[in-house]
């Protein structure tokens, strides 16, 4: 039973009140601007490509299939999220509503997504740097320019740009940097634009021919790619999280989840139809900015530039916006007692969690120097899929087991929402391929040593 071992509901709610001071300040535009900001990135800049290799000009049904999905996953996620106002991520929720075992897994889920995709922005950063620079004529070493094997038929080594962007980001976050509201804002509008002027003067440049066949690889290839570019819309779980600090959430947590779902959704699909009808979409293999590629082959090479610099510098907060949940996540499961007491110890100057930091900033930066992306990019959708058909299936037991329980926000049309929920997630996951199937079984594996070997003896709550 002591899997089961629970945080006590009571408990949390005694310490929301202490902390209620979090301000009730976010309306309906705040949450659409703080999901468009932590939604738009290497999805749409790098992944696309990949994407349109896979299903052809149909990847604009893949974005529709995936923005479905995301909307189904979100309102259960937002239920779960709010469930118990306490700040804190679904980790936090997990273990009191769940039980140590789920909260663990789920724990243990968000750190691989988190983690991973820390990574993979960094490396979709690297691809948009790398061709800004060969704007001015600079380029790297091959051997420095991608991780092994990224580049079919090219001797590749070591990711540098990547790795070094995660560096950085990570130096601010162990000084106790954070994104402002402001700053979001500021990088919403450059992502927003920087997209607009790829539709805007693309579309000039489209040739209808390269829109046949429309489904080279049929539906097969439109469903991979759809389980791929899921990943484009990571980040909706942001709008989810900031529950409590919301005004209304009955109403503008909703609208802020379907506006940002949709209004991303709107744009990757007009993304996807105008790349895809400038280049055929099998030119697309091996190639790391294929938006600015897109303009380039269309000869406008000055917005090549400016789409190459606005992604880079909207990249950034997308990985610290990561990057901070990723060490967030370790400082609670560590302070439960479930990791080493280290990971949660606070710096006594910058009253971050320093070494947490620089560990997982270390850890993933090398990841992302070494790794192709698309395969970092499979792995952060199955786990992140994973952790969402769990919290769908947690909201409908939690109907059951606590119908009491205050909920800032109720999933509409339980249980037929959430059920959609667990079956589009699942449906999703069954699309990726085998290798990354196994690397989360594996993952999973880790994960329960670490628990049964660890966490479960040193558990806290088991004190
Ligand atoms: N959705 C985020 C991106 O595409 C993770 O970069």
């Amino acid at each position: 039973m002591s899997l089961f071992r629970k945080k006590s509901v009571e408990h949390m709610l005694a310490a929301s009140a202490q902390t209620a001071d979090l301000k009730k300040a976010l309306g309906a535009l705040d949450l659409t601007f703080l999901g468009v900001g932590a939604i738009i990135g290497t999805g749409i800049f790098v992944l696309t490509g990949t994407g349109a290799v896979q299903a052809g000009p149909a990847l604009m049904i893949s974005f529709v299939i995936a923005a479905i999905a995301c909307g189904f996953a979100a309102l259960a996620y937002a239920e779960f999220a709010s469930t118990i106002p306490v700040a804190g991520s679904i980790y936090t929720y997990s273990y009191a509503t769940l039980g140590e075992l789920a909260a663990w897994i789920i724990g243990w889920d968000l750190m691989l997504e988190y983690g991973l995709a820390t990574s993979a922005v960094s490396v979709g950063w690297s691809g948009y740097l790398q061709s800004l620079l060969s704007g001015f004529g600079v380029s790297l070493p091959m051997a420095l320019s991608a991780a092994p094997g990224a580049i079919p038929g090219h001797e590749t080594l070591f990711n540098l740009p990547a790795f070094l962007v995660m560096m950085a980001i990570t130096m601010l976050l162990s000084l106790g940097v954070r994104e402002s509201a402001r700053i979001n804002n500021i990088m919403v509008a450059i992502k927003v634009v920087v997209v607009l002027l790829v539709i805007v003067v693309g579309v000039f440049h489209v040739t209808p021919a390269n829109w046949h066949p429309f489904m080279p690889h049929g539906w097969s290839g439109v469903f991979g790619a759809a389980a791929v570019m899921f990943f484009a819309f990571i980040g909706f779980d942001s709008v989810s999280s900031a529950a409590e600090e919301v005004k209304n959430p009955k109403r503008d947590l909703p609208i802020g989840i379907i506006a940002s779902l949709g209004v991303c959704g709107v744009l990757y699909v007009a993304v996807a139809a105008v790349v895809t009808g400038i280049v055929p979409s099998e030119k697309f293999m091996g190639i790391s900015h294929p938006v600015s590629y897109a303009l380039q082959l269309a000869g406008q090479n000055w917005v090549a530039g400016f789409i190459d610099l606005g992604a880079v510098l909207g990249m950034l907060t997308v990985i610290l916006v990561m990057a901070y949940g990723q060490t967030r996540v370790i400082f609670a499961m560590s302070r439960d007692g479930l990791l080493p007491a280290k990971l949660s110890k606070v710096h006594p100057r910058f009253a971050t969690p320093f070494f947490t930091t620089w560990l997982v900033g270390l850890f993933f930066g090398l990841i992302g120097a070494l790794v192709p992306l698309n395969v970092l990019a499979e792995l952060i959708n199955i786990g992140t899929l994973a952790a969402f058909s769990m919290v769908s299936i947690a909201v409908l037991v939690l109907r059951k087991t606590h119908p009491e329980l205050p909920r800032a926000f109720r999933c509409p049309g339980v249980p037929v929402v959430p059920v959609l929920a667990v079956a589009s997630c699942l449906f999703l996951m069954l699309n990726l391929q085998g290798i990354t199937w196994a690397a989360f079984v594996i993952w999973l594996l880790i994960g329960m040593v670490v628990y049964f070997g660890y966490s479960r003896r040193h558990s806290k709550l088991a004190k």
